[in-house]
């Protein structure tokens, strides 16, 4: 909470500002969906992954639904890690698409999201009214697994 509480910008996120007394794990959460990375026994960031379909029938795709790093140990490769983690994580699970979402404005998780092999599918145009601009939601996602599917 303190690392989103740090983070929190319009750029990285279109939700409000957490509030006093709010959890970071709700109710039914699995705290196994949080990969946390640590820097000399300190988290340093982390990463949420999640189910975007109750469906069986879109069991095999897992979401990234926060990644986040301290702003003291950004731009040393915590994040790069913390996205590979949760690819093999989703790789592990049987996952075969990886998706998120990101803010058309968030040029360093975007430079990010793209080199780990992660493709534009398609743009929500001006999705979100963010410090009274209108800004575009983008939806990417990344091939994961490794069994041969031609559908996908
Ligand atoms: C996005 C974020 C997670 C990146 O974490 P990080 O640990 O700093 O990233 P890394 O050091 O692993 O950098 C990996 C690559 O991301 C890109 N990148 C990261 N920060 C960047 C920045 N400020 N400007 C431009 N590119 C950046 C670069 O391509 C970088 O590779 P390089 O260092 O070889 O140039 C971090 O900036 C953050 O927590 N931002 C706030 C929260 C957020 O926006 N989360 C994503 C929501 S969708």
């Amino acid at each position: 909470m303190a690392i989103d509480d740090a983070t929190w910008s319009g750029l990285s996120t279109p939700a409000a500002r957490w509030t006093p007394g709010r959890r970071f794990f709700k109710p039914d959460a699995d705290p196994g969906d949080v990969l946390v990375a640590e820097v000399a026994g300190v988290v340093a960031g982390y990463v949420k992954l999640g189910t975007p379909s109750p469906l069986a029938s879109g069991s095999h795709v897992l979401e990234i639904q926060a990644l986040a790093v301290a702003p003291a140990q950004q731009r040393r490769g915590v994040g790069r890690d913390l996205l590979a983690a949760a690819i093999e994580a989703a790789t592990e699970r049987g996952a075969r698409r990886l998706t998120l979402r990101v803010l058309a404005t968030n040029a360093a998780a975007r430079r990010l999201y793209s080199s780990m092999g992660f493709e534009v599918e398609g743009v929500l145009r001006g999705e979100f009214l963010i410090d009274g601009s209108y800004v575009d939601d983008v939806l990417m996602a990344a091939r994961v697994g490794d069994r041969p599917n031609r559908a996908l």
